[in-house]
């Protein structure tokens, strides 16, 4: 008795496809809510669509690499995004990334970003982590801060 092998026992991935009709040409949206609803894209979701979809791999794996938005890793547990635009840098932005980039690279599970003006000029040093933006961020705050984030007390003020 033949065995079929097929890489589509992946409920989750089967329902996704489904509600795009298994079309190619929604590769795209596909990938956007497998990762919403998964955190990222494994190569074993990636190989279940490519099957349900009827494309390559190939295919699937240059659109994954092509888009940046797409995460191919667990995603960091917070982001970080420090202001380097003129303003924030008159105050102490680029000491303050010096200081992220050395602490947060200890294990903290965290993405330290650039950004370039979050629209909070006049409390430089800004600093977004995840959805949340602080003012005057020196290196004391910002070390109570991720400290809280990392154990898992988001949005702390
Ligand atoms: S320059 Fe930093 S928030 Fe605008």
């Amino acid at each position: 008795m033949a065995v079929l092998i097929d890489n589509t026992d992946d409920e989750e991935v089967r329902r996704i496809c489904a509600a795009h009709g298994d079309r190619p040409d929604a590769l795209l949206e596909i990938l956007h809510e497998l990762q919403a609803a998964r955190g990222w894209l494994t190569d074993d979701a990636l190989r279940a669509v490519a099957h349900i979809l009827n494309i390559s791999r190939a295919e699937i794996h240059g659109v994954v690499s092509f888009y940046h938005d797409y995460r191919r890793a667990p995603p960091p547990r917070f982001v970080v995004k420090i202001c380097r635009a003129e303003a924030c840098q008159a105050v102490g932005s680029e000491e303050l990334a010096k200081h992220a980039e050395a602490t947060l690279e200890q294990g903290d599970d965290a993405a330290v970003e650039a950004v370039y003006c979050l629209g909070n000029c006049a409390l430089g040093p800004a600093v977004m982590i995840d959805d949340t933006l602080y003012g005057r961020v020196d290196r004391v705050k910002f070390d109570a801060l991720c400290k809280k984030y990392a154990s898992g007390k988001e949005h702390a003020s």
